[in-house]
């Protein structure tokens, strides 16, 4: 074959378009119930938007797709949507002109250099949310009511929600020492990258996909939170018991990206389809991500869906498992193609979605092409109904058939559906 996708990516043919669709629209009314307006940012941006420095998450040293067209600015296919978002959160001031918190939902292609495997892609597609402004509990379990109910909605059954806390910078500082403390004396044990987070930031050995599974990780010591990260902590868990959200405290959870303060949480599945790749989406809190991105000292909160893992498990529920349906199909008998063609675009001027025969086929080749459009109607048209100014409609759900005059066509076709729902 001299063409195909590069690694990693995959085309969205049609019949697939229906279930991404499906799942596009339930996001966006989400987006509305909660009150988050629809941004979209830039496919690349410099590279600084995404890479901090001293950053020590596998995406940003690792996975990020980055070229300098003029060999002089670097630039970066975003890997994620959250560090875009608070840029232009920031260069347009959107903290000046709304209220607070600004609320920020997006549906967008990101771009990580993994190895590719079943729900993971080097091209995927997020539905994400930033609610950017105040810190509150009651908005951390907002957003995770967003996601979670929108999971719910869906229909996928076996979803688990996992929430932990990272505590604010006096917890994670002590914390930072105690890792390294603990840590630091098996220093030759852990993989190449782990003795460089060493010093860096510890905390992301204990979610180093070499690392995590030795016993030294797992007996590492646990974060002490703040008194007020832990209050913080407990009010989060209270709204989310008030909204009928069930939870895990998973004190492991540390998510794989650097911002991340006070509330982290993920949606994980428990259905196999989903293979080592059972987190349909995460987030957390980011205090200080506005800041470092030269705005002022605002915090913000969000998670994204992977759509792909999302496909997956919707594939295997058989959820939105939909074929396109036609409303009219029509079949021209006449060598004449004038008629049909009118009649065609009366139909789709009111709405009606029309196909028909470009090719004078036989009765049973236009008959056959209906019925693998799954057209509702089969519209005939032959030398009589021409002379008539008729056509002869075919209900394929009733199999009745009668002869309708042109101009009252539409009327009797809403009829004929309205009926038959009736
Ligand atoms: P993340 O955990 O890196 O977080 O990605 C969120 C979700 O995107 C994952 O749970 C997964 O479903 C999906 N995902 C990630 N990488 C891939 C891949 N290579 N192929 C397919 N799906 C993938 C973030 O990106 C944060 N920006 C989320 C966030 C928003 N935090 C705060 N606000």
């Amino acid at each position: 074959m001299p063409y195909q996708t590069v690694k990693g990516t995959y085309d969205l043919l049609p019949d697939t378009m229906i279930r991404f669709n499906m799942l596009s629209d339930l996001f966006r009314q989400f987006l509305n119930l909660y009150g988050y307006g629809e941004i979209k940012t830039p496919v690349f941006e410099f590279t600084g938007v995404f890479q901090k420095e001293n950053d020590t998450s596998d995406m940003v040293t690792k996975e990020m797709y980055t070229f300098s067209p003029n060999g002089k600015d670097s630039l970066t296919l975003r890997p994620e949507g959250t560090a875009g978002v608070i840029r232009s959160f920031v260069e347009n001031k959107l903290y000046g002109v709304n209220e607070l918190p600004v609320k920020l939902g997006y549906i967008e292609e990101m771009f990580r250099h993994e190895r590719p495997q079943k729900g993971r892609q080097r091209q995927f597609t997020q539905m994400g949310v930033e609610c950017i402004g105040d810190k509150d509990p009651l908005i951390d379990a907002e957003v995770i009511a967003l996601g979670y109910f929108f999971i719910k909605t869906i229909g996928l059954q076996g979803v688990k929600v996992l929430i932990n806390s990272l505590g604010d910078s006096e917890s994670r500082l002590g914390y930072r020492k105690a890792l390294e403390d603990y840590f630091g004396p098996h220093k030759e044990e852990l993989c190449f990258d782990c003795q460089n987070r060493l010093h860096k930031n510890p905390l992301r050995i204990l979610d180093c996909k070499i690392d995590s599974g030795k016993e030294l990780v797992k007996q590492a010591p646990k974060m002490v939170l703040s008194e007020a990260s832990a209050e913080y902590f407990e009010k989060v868990k209270h709204y989310l018991d008030v909204l009928g959200i069930p939870y895990e405290v998973d004190d492991r959870l540390v998510r794989g990206l650097d911002y991340y303060t006070d509330t982290v949480f993920e949606v994980v599945s428990t259905n196999e389809a989903s293979g080592s790749q059972a987190t349909i989406f995460g987030g957390g809190r980011y205090d200080d991500l506005v800041k470092e991105m030269g705005g002022p000292q605002i915090s913000g909160i969000g998670f994204a869906i992977g759509v792909e893992r999302l496909m997956i498990l919707c594939e295997a529920e058989e959820i939105f498992d939909i074929k396109k349906t036609l409303d009219c199909y029509i079949i021209n008998l006449n060598d004449d193609k004038d008629y049909a063609l009118a009649v065609a675009e009366e139909l789709r001027n009111n709405s009606f979605s029309v196909e028909m025969d470009y090719y004078k086929r036989s009765l049973k080749a236009q008959f056959k092409s209906s019925e693998r459009k799954n057209a509702r109607f089969v519209l005939i048209i032959g030398e009589d109904e021409v002379r008539d100014d008729v056509v002869t409609v075919k209900d394929t759900l009733t199999k009745a058939q009668e002869t309708v005059a042109r101009n009252e066509l539409t009327d009797r076709l809403d009829q004929l559906m309205e009926d038959y729902y009736e």
